[in-house]
């Protein structure tokens, strides 16, 4: 098939989108919304986070200050309120107040969880690496806090009950989980013994 280059970017499509919550130095809490998010490791679990550090973020400033942020995951009946927390600045107005957000105060880090959102990862931050024009923030998840209705009987995450809002950077846009497709780790397995299989038989 025909390749075509394409002009310098990340491209950055399909991410989660997620909202990170701080405290600044006063107590009062702060939030903004995230497409740069990855888990960077399993033992001990971790997150990174993408902040743009050239320009200004208040949620970043605070959760320097403090060592800890909170991870949240909206859902899609929440896309309005995440789409805003992205588009203004905590030092502008109290931007949670504004959305009738509330938050209780984490257990295991000095930083707030928004009461509203279904999946809550309390992080407490361990290493931050500047790439260029963002910096990598590195939280080590200490505490994981879901509300029982996106849970199944195993204690785990239901994707299609905490409907989690997928951003698509190329279109400018939301989406929401799709279809299965295939089953994590059978698939290919399935693919590699037919190869194998191939070679020696
Ligand atoms: C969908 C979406 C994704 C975003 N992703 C990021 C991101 O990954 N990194 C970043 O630095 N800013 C990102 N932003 C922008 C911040 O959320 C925005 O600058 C926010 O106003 C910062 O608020 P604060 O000053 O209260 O921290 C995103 C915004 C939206 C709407």
């Amino acid at each position: 098939m025909a390749k075509k280059e394409l002009k310098m970017r990340a491209v950055v499509a399909p991410t989660e989108t997620v909202i990170v919550s701080a405290y600044d130095k006063d107590g009062k809490a702060d939030a903004c919304t995230l497409a740069f998010y990855m888990v960077s490791s399993h033992v001990p679990p971790c997150v990174t986070i993408g902040i743009n550090a050239t320009q200004k973020r208040k949620t970043l400033k605070d959760m320097l200050e403090t060592k800890a942020f909170v991870l949240g995951f909206p859902s899609v009946s929440q896309v309005k309120e995440a789409d805003y927390l992205g588009v203004e600045s905590g030092y502008q107005t109290d931007k949670l107040a504004n959305i009738g957000f509330t938050t209780s105060p984490a257990e295991t880090v000095y930083a707030p969880i928004i009461n509203e959102l279904a999946l809550s990862l309390e992080c407490e931050v361990i290493r931050t690496v500047t790439v260029g024009s963002h910096m990598q923030v590195t939280g080590e998840v200490k505490r994981i806090i879901a509300d029982e209705s996106i849970l199944n009987e195993r204690g785990r995450v239901v994707l299609e009950k905490l409907q989690p809002i997928i951003y698509d950077e190329e279109a400018g846009r939301y989406l929401s989980v799709g279809e299965k497709v295939a089953d994590a780790f059978r698939s290919g397995i399935e693919l590699k013994r037919t190869l194998e299989a191939e070679k020696h038989g």
